[in-house]
């Protein structure tokens, strides 16, 4: 396998640091960005200072700083950014904007890929109501990218597993709820936050409308099982025994 230079935003990060170690496994030359705020929180701090016994290198730059963030571009050919993106833990996407500036300048970056990982937000546009921000933002950081010609690899996951099957749609459940489920009301009930409330506008439109699975694969596209036929699925009825 050709070797990439990756650098890697946000590598403390929920799924920041599962990156970070299957770029360090896979044998790429690893670079995370040690943003300074990451000197002042002690977890981030050692599980920065582990990858960095593991070979990863850290590169001291800021999204804030442009010229910091240049130079970091410059040392490598690949840029995969996992800045947060859900609401209550915080949202970043658009700090994305100045990463593309400094793309642009930087002039090197062979591909690069933004903060993502969720939903298919190219098919999310009409959503509206609470938590919308999250895929319009996404929607405006792909808007730019294009726009700058930057190459890219979008990687929708349509619902990771883990956050949203296990739970069965018992926002804020993250495992199945064993003896009973609350089927959800007739669309005028109030979520009470809105946490609550962007958490059930997701599963409305991700599992009744099924916006991310009533459509046709188009022309160019190719279903997931025949673009990666080594892969292993597992079924939904799998993946849930695990818990039992
Ligand atoms: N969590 C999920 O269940 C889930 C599911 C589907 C999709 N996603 C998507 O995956 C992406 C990453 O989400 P996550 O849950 O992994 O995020 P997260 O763990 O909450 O945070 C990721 C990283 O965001 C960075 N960050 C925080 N404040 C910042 C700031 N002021 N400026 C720049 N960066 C800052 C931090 O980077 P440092 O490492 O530098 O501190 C942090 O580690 C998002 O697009 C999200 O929508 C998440």
């Amino acid at each position: 396998m050709e070797k990439s230079k990756v650098l890697i935003i946000g590598g403390t990060g929920y799924i920041g640091k599962r990156l970070v170690k299957a770029s360090l496994s896979l044998g790429h030359e690893t670079y995370l960005l040690k943003r300074p705020e990451n000197s002042l929180d002690i977890d981030k701090l050692q599980l920065l200072m582990s990858f960095k016994e593991q070979g990863a290198k850290l590169v001291r730059a800021s999204l804030d700083d442009h010229e910091s963030l240049v130079n970091a571009l410059k040392q490598v050919d690949v840029v995969i950014s996992a800045v947060a993106g859900v609401p209550h833990r915080g949202h970043y996407i658009l700090q994305q904007l100045k990463l593309i500036d400094a793309i642009k300048e930087a002039g090197n970056i062979k591909r690069f890929l933004p903060s993502e990982f969720g939903t298919d937000v190219a098919r999310m546009e009409h959503v509206s109501g609470p938590g919308k921000e999250m895929w319009h933002d996404k929607i405006a950081v792909r808007k730019a990218i294009e726009e700058a010609k930057i190459p890219f690899t979008y990687i929708s996951s349509n619902c990771f597993a883990g956050y949203m099957l296990a739970g069965l749609c018992q926002f804020p459940a993250i495992e199945p709820h064993m003896d009973s489920v609350v089927l959800y009301g007739d669309g005028n009930v109030k979520g009470e936050s809105y946490e609550m409330q962007s958490g059930v506008n997701h599963y409305y439109h991700v599992w009744f409308e099924g916006c991310l699975t009533n459509f046709e694969i188009e022309e160019n596209g190719v279903e997931a099982c025949q673009l990666y036929p080594e892969i292993k699925y597992t079924t939904a009825h799998e993946y849930l025994k695990r818990y039992l």
